[in-house]
């Protein structure tokens, strides 16, 4: 892996991990792409990947070795357009995949939490287990891992993916995302000392800090690929959470920090067909994954950057 496109390179896995694989491989061997331009230096295209024929010629123009594939829609806007989620989530991954096998390319995408369902296992989710999602961006991500998985056996591309929990980070917004609050609430610290949470108190779901997120991308990609039986979907984790958990964490540092709740029904639906935490030993014992951040180190931390960034 050395150089890189990215779709999605704006949105909030991408704007991030392209730094961070700048920092890594150069700033010339990163080429981010998105539907539009963004403000970073170095090489980026306008890509929409639903165009399958730009994505090629884009990917092929810079020569490069590995695609990562972060351009989706999240949970609550797929339910919101249901038909749009399924040509940008799966069109678009099937473009990608496309092209990797024809230039020959490393291949990433992640998959979710959001790939379990309301009958799979709630507590310790195991790595290989009922996979049954209630939401289109499940169905999506439930697919995505099998395409993937396929394009491994059947061309031989090597293609790499984990199952995120729900992504916190004070850089990018996520934007029409389940577990959006737990980012939220820190913005809501910082600027009103209280939140307002749209996922109702009692509701666990898995989150990770994103350097933990974006460490663990460069980690699996490096990894000895004979050790890889779990390619396309490693579930791995880090902070198993409800939102009165955020909270107390929070008023350790803001201790007139308030919340609330108003609850959204169609988020509160998804949340709750999704584990309150899963198991990672798959990962840690295939390529050694292991997160730093727990939920006291990830909230000093974000309230320090957002501090800083919120003035
Ligand atoms: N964070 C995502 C969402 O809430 C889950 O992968 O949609």
């Amino acid at each position: 892996m050395k150089k890189i496109l990215i779709t999605g390179a704006l949105g909030q896995i991408g704007s991030e991990l392209m730094t961070h694989l700048r920092s890594i491989y150069g700033t010339d061997n990163v080429i981010g792409t998105d539907i539009r331009k963004g403000e970073q230096d170095g090489p980026f295209e306008i890509v929409d990947v639903t165009d399958a024929k730009r994505l090629h010629e884009v990917a092929k123009a810079y020569n490069v070795d590995t695609i990562m594939h972060l351009a989706a829609l999240l949970s609550a806007k797929a339910e919101e357009m249901p038909q749009k989620a399924w040509d940008i989530n799966m069109g678009g991954l099937m473009n990608a995949l496309e092209v990797a096998r024809e230039l020959e390319l490393q291949f990433f995408t992640p998959s979710s939490i959001g790939a379990f369902g309301p009958s799979t296992p709630k507590n310790n989710t195991p790595q290989d287990t009922l996979q049954r999602p209630t939401t289109m961006y499940g169905v999506n991500k439930v697919a995505g891992e099998l395409l993937c998985d396929y394009y491994y056996d059947r061309f031989g591309v090597d293609t790499r993916g984990v199952r995120f929990p729900g992504l916190i980070s004070y850089v990018a917004p996520p934007g029409g995302g389940t577990t959006d609050y737990a980012v939220e609430i820190y913005y809501e610290a910082i600027k009103n000392k209280a939140y307002t949470s749209f996922i109702g108190e009692g509701t666990y779901m898995d989150m990770m800090y994103m350097p933990d997120a974006l460490h663990s991308i460069v980690q699996l990609m490096e990894a000895d690929a004979s050790k890889l039986q779990h390619r396309n979907a490693f579930n791995i984790a880090a902070i198993s959470a409800a939102p009165e958990d955020f909270a107390a964490a929070i008023k350790t540092y803001i201790p007139e920090f308030q919340m609330d709740y108003q609850v959204d029904p169609v988020r509160q639906k998804i949340a709750e067909s999704w584990p309150n935490s899963i198991d990672a030993s798959a990962a840690q014992k295939e390529w050694g994954f292991k997160a730093e951040y727990n939920l006291d180190a990830m909230t000093k931390d974000m309230l320090d950057k957002l501090a800083v960034k919120l003035g």
